[in-house]
């Protein structure tokens, strides 16, 4: 066993762990960077859930099927005929996993370029000393690295449902879900989270009868309300079944698929049965095999590490960052609590801003908000101004053939300070980006309304719901 010293020792290579790894690169430090995935010949492969089995493939195959749906739907709108349309389901998954593979080596790439040294293997800590932590590798040798500041960045793992584990075959987590070789012809999947509508989506649009199964009684809980109604409108238009306030019985995995029994929301016992189940009821963060114990490294009551605002641990020289620690389990949340990490360690000053953070939901229509909710700004009692502008009334969507949804400003009703922007349509996804730019030079509603949008585009909804908020849209 050889024994190597670092400045720093990141492990986990997950978007979190390896542009934490790039950046304290930059600032001069002596860096490795752990991480124990295998690609499917048991090599490396460098970016974590998110490139492997997440981010990434979901999103390939959201493309891929929407491309498929609009050639067989949509095309025709536009004066396109196609004939003989087809499905080639084994050319998709490989197309899927090129685009995996392109990412996987960009980051041995960028790792090479910023002189980060890379170990495959599992990193777990074997001790504490003055020379620093002791983190054992097991890949293919056994190695020993030291570092006085170590990040982990372990990230998460799928829930399953209680009695009714993983098998990747029946029931699918989001990994299983990604690589389903031929279309069922019907699918389940329990819960209508963000990867329950994404997987729901797809498979839908290749020709599944799709249910999705849903313990809350409201759908999307954590989006405002108007535009999670606007959402949940167009995917029952798209037959994209979703029942609400259901509780799951028993699930039987065998032969011919899986069952699975369920309280509706009226109390009714309900069966289904279908060809493959996807249980997407959120992540657990994963400290598996860190031998966190061995340090006396702190887990909260869920079992993630525990951390204070800047991501301290309880142990001096260890930061945890990403989904191994709370806050939204999101790839870009990660990466920038990596960043300031590792400014931090630098003695700068890394900062992360939760209150502007954006998410997406990638479905079609798109689902994408940054900052408060009308419902939170209710419950908080601050007063407010809504703005609302329909895509229905904007040139640039009518033009993509594509009216759904809306864009949603809220603005402190004295400051007009922009507290909240939620939106609901097509490539909102791009759109985001402005209020989040907004909502950090805390930008006023008014800001946005004055500035100039190019013409036809899909951001000039952006600049009307803006307008709207002092109900003097243009178009509308
Ligand atoms: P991870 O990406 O999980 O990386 C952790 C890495 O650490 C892994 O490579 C793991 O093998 C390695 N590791 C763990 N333990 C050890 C050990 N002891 N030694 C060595 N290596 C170890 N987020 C978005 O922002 N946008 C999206 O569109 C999006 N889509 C998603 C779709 C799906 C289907 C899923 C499941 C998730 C999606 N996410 C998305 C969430 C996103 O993937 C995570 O938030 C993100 O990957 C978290 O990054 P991380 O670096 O904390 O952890
Ligand atoms: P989620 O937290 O988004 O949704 C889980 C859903 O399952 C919730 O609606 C919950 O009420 C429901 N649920 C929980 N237990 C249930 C049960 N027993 N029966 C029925 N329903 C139940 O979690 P999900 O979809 O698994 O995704 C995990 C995380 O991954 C997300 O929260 C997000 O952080 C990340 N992700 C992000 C994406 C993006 O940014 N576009 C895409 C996919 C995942």
């Amino acid at each position: 066993m050889s024994d190597k010293q670092f400045d720093v020792v990141v492990i986990g290579g997950g978007p979190g762990g390896y542009v934490a790894a790039i950046r304290a690169a930059q600032l001069g430090f002596n860096v490795a960077c752990i991480d124990e995935w295998k690609n499917a010949k048991g090599g490396p492969a460098l970016g974590g859930t998110c490139t492997n089995i997440g981010c990434i493939p979901s999103k390939a195959l959201l493309q891929s099927s929407e491309h498929y749906e609009h050639a067989g739907h949509s095309f025709a709108d536009h004066g396109i005929k196609v004939e003989g349309l087809g499905l080639d389901v084994a050319k998709m998954l490989s197309r899927k996993d090129t685009v995996v593979k392109q990412n996987n080596d960009g980051i041995v790439y960028l790792f090479k370029k910023n002189k980060v040294a890379f170990f495959h293997g599992r990193g777990s800590f074997v001790k504490a000393s003055d020379a620093g932590y002791e983190i054992k590798v097991e890949g293919a040798a056994e190695e020993s690295i030291t570092a006085k500041q170590v990040i982990v960045a372990t990230g998460s793992n799928a829930r399953p449902l209680p009695g009714a584990p993983f098998d990747e075959e029946n029931i699918l987590s989001n990994d299983g879900a990604l690589r389903i070789g031929a279309v069922p012809k019907k699918l389940a999947l329990i819960g209508s989270g963000v990867i329950g509508l994404e997987m729901g989506s797809v498979w839908r649009r290749l020709g599944a009868e799709v249910t999705v199964l849903e313990a809350l009684p409201t759908f999307l809980g954590a989006v405002d309300e108007q535009i999670a109604k606007e959402a949940l409108k167009a995917f029952t238009k798209q037959n994209l079944k979703i029942e609400l306030g259901v509780k799951v019985g028993e699930v039987k995995s065998g032969k011919k698929g899986v069952s699975i029994a369920y309280t509706d929301a009226k109390g009714g016992a309900q069966s289904l049965e279908v060809d493959k189940l996807i249980v997407s009821i959120g992540r657990v963060p994963n400290t598996i095999g860190l031998n966190a114990e061995a340090v006396g490294l702190k887990l909260d009551e869920r079992g993630a590490i525990e951390v204070d605002e800047e991501c301290r641990t309880n142990l001096p020289g260890v930061w945890a960052i990403g989904d191994v620690v709370r806050g939204p389990m999101l790839a870009h949340k990660a990466e920038e609590e990596g960043v300031a990490v590792a400014e931090r360690m630098a003695g700068q000053h890394g900062h992360v801003n939760f209150n502007t953070i954006p998410w997406v939901i990638y479905t079609s229509p798109e689902i994408a908000w940054v900052g408060q909710t009308e419902q939170q700004l209710k419950a908080s009692g601050r007063a407010y101004k809504a703005g609302t502008f329909p895509f229905l009334a904007n040139g640039r969507a009518r033009a993509l053939g594509d009216t759904t949804g809306m864009v949603k400003f809220l603005a402190d009703a004295a400051t007009d300070e922009i507290l909240g922007v939620h939106m609901v349509g097509p490539m909102v996804s791009e759109l985001i980006s402005e209020a989040v730019v907004a909502m950090e030079f805390k930008a006023s509603a008014e800001d946005i309304a004055r500035i100039c949008h190019a013409h036809p585009s899909l951001s000039e909804a952006t600049k009307e719901a803006a307008l709207a908020v002092d109900k003097r849209t243009l178009n509308f």
